[in-house]
């Protein structure tokens, strides 16, 4: 059987920890893996660089909401009617496959439906009656009276739920940006793709407040020259940040800023520059909240462009929604110089002619006539309670004109989204730094991570297993992990199998005590790229490794 490298990947994945498929005694199930020990220590590296990113670059706040989501919450955000993925299914097979991924590269999901050209991808059947499955995984809150609930399908709606607070945490100054790194959940259609398609994911996301008329960013001067590798769905184009914004290419510096931050992320982790790429999303392919978005992709042998990081401009949508269907204030304040004195019509419902007329509608009748616009009342004002138009007669109101102090003119603030498929950016960056070569007929696997994401920084050895030797190399062994550097000890096998085992898993530095270390206090740094031997004092080599640590 011939291995593909995506093959390669997750057998050294599961075979030195980072990756394992999940419940595998029990048969396993699609969409679901277990991070290992190396694994977990790579993740948390990408998200520590995350962090560094958008919580001290750019100074934004991070919070942690459940993940267990009110039905009413996704109902208002659109995902109980929009978060679905059109799906056909194999009567013969007994499977249900997403259209898109079972279609001909050189069609859209459109034109296959339209045409009848999509097939059964393991038996071949003709298959029809294209239908939208929702994708988010439903539960119940509560035993006995419960209420309807679903798994987050992002952890975007913990923020917009929160923003009323959040704001004025924020002590009402716009832009302010609020992150979350955590868990997501989609019911995905058979998942064939690895951890590429999850349904138990992590999400790194950031909603950044914006006001509409100023999606400007206070970094955005010291960064503009930077270019960004872009595809516009025709043209790739390697351009300044400033030239995008200036030609409309990006539609605001905002959008461009987290787009450059995004790309430096992904690169200092260890991204092929080869093997990236910002791809605008067509018109038709925009999710139901989004206005532009914009894609970071990485390319993976087995794949192609994998979507890793997508970032939106949600505009005013979710907080919208959340207004009109909670009738929560999340207004933005946009303060005057000096608080106004403006005078306004006002609707003042009479109760005692509501109350007999509309008898128990009449409370809801008060309301809606409450929050109509006074200034512009059409005439006969009809209201609409329970499906009924009802007219309502002049007597049951009347309009005052009001003056009061106004501090500014309120607004609905817009959101620049960049999220992050973390697994995603794991999986890929395990693709482009695994290297292989034939050394001695048999295939040598290293991972070039950089130091900053290898999950282990150190080996520590004694060259062999002498109880001096093992002394020295476990206290210096100690002395590192004393330091916050991680490290693996190991006396086991041959020195060489021992080096096999820390390049496998990414490994910079090892560090070796032999005999001579007993006369003259040196050990032996190897380096995992040259694989070079360097004798290093043995009180020197925690403050060497430690500068080679940090450097970029
Ligand atoms: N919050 C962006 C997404 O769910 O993809």
């Amino acid at each position: 059987m011939t291995l593909d490298t995506y093959d390669k990947i997750m057998m050294l994945a599961k075979r030195r920890g980072f990756l394992y498929p999940s419940f595998e005694i029990y048969g396993g199930s699609a969409g679901f893996y277990d991070y290992g020990p190396m694994g977990t220590r790579l993740k948390e590296n990408l998200e520590n660089l995350w962090r560094k990113y958008y919580l001290l670059k750019d100074a934004n706040i991070e919070i942690s909401t459940p993940t267990i989501t009110l039905y009413d919450v996704l109902k208002a955000s659109g995902h109980v009617d929009e978060f679905t993925d059109l799906t056909v299914d194999c009567k013969q097979c007994q499977t249900s496959f997403k259209v898109e991924d079972i279609i001909d590269e050189n069609q859209t999901v459109e034109e296959a439906v339209a045409n009848d050209t999509v097939t059964c991808p393991d038996c071949g059947s003709k298959l029809s009656d294209a239908h939208p499955v929702n994708l988010m995984f439903s539960t119940e809150i509560g035993i006995g009276k419960t209420r309807d609930a679903f798994l987050r399908p992002e952890t975007a709606q913990g923020i917009f739920t929160g923003f009323h607070l959040l704001y004025r945490y924020a002590r009402e100054k716009l832009p302010f940006g609020v992150v979350q790194l955590g868990k997501g959940y989609r019911n995905e259609v058979s998942p064939r793709q690895g951890p590429i398609r999850m349904r138990e994911f992590s999400m790194a996301e950031a909603e950044i407040f914006f006001d509409p008329e100023n999606k400007s960013h206070e970094l955005f001067n010291e960064v503009k020259n930077h270019k960004l590798y872009l595809f516009d769905n025709v043209n790739e184009m390697k351009i300044s940040m400033e030239k995008a914004v200036d030609e409309g290419i990006i539609n605001n510096q905002a959008l461009a800023f987290y787009m450059y931050m995004t790309q430096s992320i992904l690169l200092d982790a260890g991204v092929d520059p080869k093997k990236f790429r910002f791809r605008k999303h067509a018109d038709d392919e925009l999710a139901h909240y989004a206005k532009e978005c914009w894609d970071a992709e990485l390319f993976s042998e087995r794949f192609g462009w994998v979507e890793c990081v997508g970032i939106a401009d949600r505009s005013a949508y979710d907080l919208n929604a959340h207004i009109t269907a909670s009738k929560t204030d999340m207004y933005a304040l946009r303060r005057y110089d000096e608080p106004k004195r403006i005078t306004k019509k006002q609707i003042v419902p009479k109760m005692n002619v509501l109350g007999p007329e509309f008898k128990q509608r009449a409370g809801i009748i008060k309301e809606k006539l409450e929050s109509m616009d006074a200034e512009n009342i059409p005439y006969p004002i009809t209201i609409k309670v329970n499906n009924e138009h009802i007219n309502i007669p002049d007597n049951c109101y009347d309009i005052e004109e009001i003056t009061e102090t106004v501090p500014g003119d309120k607004f609905v603030p817009h959101v620049i989204e960049p999220s992050y498929g973390i697994d995603r950016v794991l999986y890929c960056l395990l693709e482009h730094n695994y290297y292989e070569e034939t050394k001695n007929d048999e295939l040598y696997h290293k991972l070039l991570l950089p130091p900053s994401m290898a999950p282990v920084k150190v080996g520590v050895f004694p060259l062999i297993s002498d109880e001096k030797l093992i002394k020295i190399a476990k206290k210096l062994d100690k002395t590192f992990r004393e330091n916050d550097i991680f490290t693996t000890y190991d006396d086991g096998g041959s020195i060489g199998r021992r080096y096999a085992r820390m390049d496998e898993i990414g490994t910079p530095f090892c560090v070796t005590v032999d005999f001579e270390s007993l006369d003259d206090n040196e050990v032996t740094i190897r380096n995992r790229d040259t694989t070079e031997q360097q004798r290093v004092p043995i009180d020197e080599v925690i403050k060497q490794i430690k500068n080679q640590l940090e450097k970029k």
